[in-house]
Order: C-alpha cells, then structure tokens, then sequence
C-alpha cells in the first residue's frame, strides 16, 4: 500500500467576472493563467486532494466565485478552498460550494490531518447576532494584515488535539514569518509562533499571499508559499515569474517535500522588474504609491 498523499495547491487565483480587464500591465489574465496550469497539471490518478490558499476571488464578489467553482469543478479529484484577504467570509462559503469542491476547515487523510485556517479570522467584527463577519468596509478586510484572532488560534489548538492524525499540516493565507519587507507582520507573526510552540505535531504550513513563491523555515517548521495566478515575483533576480502551483508529497513518517512549478509562457516572461516594484516588496513604497508612480509615467508618455 502506498503511504504517500500527494496534493496539488493553486493560490491567488484572483477571479473576475468575464470580460473584467486584469490591472493592464500590473496583472494576468487570471482565466488563462488558470487553463494553463490546469493543462500543465494534466492527468493525476494519483493525486488525493487539490487546495487553493485563498485571494480565490479579486474582489470577494459572487460571479468571481461561481466562475472560481467552475473551474475548480473541472479537477477529476477533490478541491478544498481557505479564503484570503481579497475574499469575503459569507459570500465565499456560499458561492464555493460544489459537489466537489469544499469550504472545509479540516480533511484528514492516511496519517495527516490538514488544518484550513481563516488568517483574516481576526480581522472579522461580531454583529448584533454575535456572529463573526466582514467588517462593514470591504477595504478593511481588503488591506489589513494577517490575524487569527484569539478565536481562530484557539480553534487551531483544539483542532489539533482532537484529530487522530500522528502528522498535522497548516494551510493559511498569509504565511506567518515570511521574509517579504512590505508585510508588517510582527503581531501575526507572534500569534503563530504562540500557537506553534504547544503544537509539535505540525509539521509544516503552505500559504500565499505574497506573489513571490519562497520557502523557508519558521519556528522549526518549513513555510511553503505557492505562487498566484494573477502576477508573480522573483526576488532574488528582481524578475516577473509565470503563474503555477505547488505539488507536494506527504509521507506517512511526517516527512513534507514541495515543488515549485511554473508555467513559462510567451505570454509572462521573465523580464526584470523595476526599482519601484523592488521598493514596494521592500517595504519602501505603499501600493498607493506605485500606483501613483505609474500614472505619472503613463502621463509623461502620453
Ligand atoms: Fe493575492
């Protein structure tokens, strides 16, 4: 018998309604960027599950969902999806779900139990019923940092408590103790390092979030973090990447292998990026000023 899942993830896919312009030069064309990897995938009789990390839809909006469904629905295996930042709770559950496509928090399978949390879960306001839900202004979920909030992190403690798994692994939006500059992470980074020191049987996390697929080590635990399908980065050579995904294997001695895979293209070359890109990523420049900086060009070349 063989031991070994096998999973594919897909992140920030970034839907949007047909015929919505991707952010000109700034972003892909999500729906190609998507046949694509599904064509690059191909057929897998051996994959147990594929996972999407969340910013599923641009703008949390219902049409981006059910176009994000359907296309998750063309995978001849389960899909399990955690939302992002870009996402918003209610709409997300129920526009996702499918026969074969899930909102589900926690799969186990063979001797690992996946854990699917919410990092905007503390970013969500209490309303007069006492549910946790969006806040009011879309752009507060939209531009807030990562946050498990008490309630989350809690979850995340008992979740790995009670399943029987021997192996636990994480799969999150934003990646807690990422290196990209721009995230001003120190407060969401403290929650995970809390949460992970009582829980030694997770083994791993892979998220998102960033565009610029990396892999490296926090509190002990390796951080795989996929790559978008809406724009993607080097920064190590300072260059664009083509949209992909991550496959990854699980062994049943707890042992976690991941591989970066992209789709090189015509249609997203590797050329260099510039130095304000290189100063957003450092932290040096807001979104709103790289958007200001290319308006300014755009108008000098007009
Ligand atoms: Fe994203």
């Amino acid at each position: 018998m063989n031991d070994t899942i096998r999973i594919l993830q897909l992140s920030d896919t970034h839907f949007l309604e047909d015929g919505a312009d991707p952010e000109g030069a700034a972003a892909y064309n999500t729906d190609e960027a998507f046949d694509a990897v599904f064509r690059h995938i191909g057929e897998h009789d051996d994959l147990d599950l594929v996972v999407v990390t969340g910013d599923v839809a641009d703008h949390g909006r219902r049409p981006q969902y059910r176009k994000a469904a359907e296309a998750f629905s063309r995978f001849s295996v389960a899909v399990n999806v955690t939302p992002g930042n870009h996402d918003q709770d209610a709409v997300f559950t129920a526009s996702m779900a499918r026969p074969s496509v899930s909102t589900s928090r926690v799969i186990e399978v063979g001797a690992w139990a996946f854990l699917f949390v919410d990092s905007s879960a503390g970013n969500l306001v209490i309303d007069a019923t006492g549910r946790a839900v969006d806040p009011p202004e879309y752009a507060d979920r939209l531009h807030s940092d990562g946050s498990l909030g008490t309630a989350e992190a809690a979850w995340i403690r008992d979740m790995v408590s009670q399943v029987g798994a021997d192996h636990v692994f994480i799969w999150v939006h934003h990646p807690p103790g990422c290196p990209v500059g721009m995230l001003n992470a120190e407060a969401y980074n403290a929650e995970w390092a809390d949460v992970l020191g009582d829980l030694p049987t997770v083994r791993g996390l892979g998220a998102g979030h960033t565009h610029a697929p990396d892999t490296y080590e926090f509190m002990g635990r390796t951080v795989h973090v996929g790559p978008a399908l809406k724009n993607n980065f080097d920064l190590t050579k300072n260059t664009w990447l083509p949209p992909g995904y991550r496959s990854y294997t699980f062994d049943a001695d707890g042992t976690v292998q991941s591989q970066l895979q992209l789709v090189d293209d015509d249609r997203w070359p590797r050329r260099p990026f510039g130095r304000a890109m290189r100063a957003l990523f450092d932290g040096e420049l807001t979104f709103d000023d790289l958007r200001a900086i290319a308006e300014r060009k755009a108008l000098e070349g007009a």
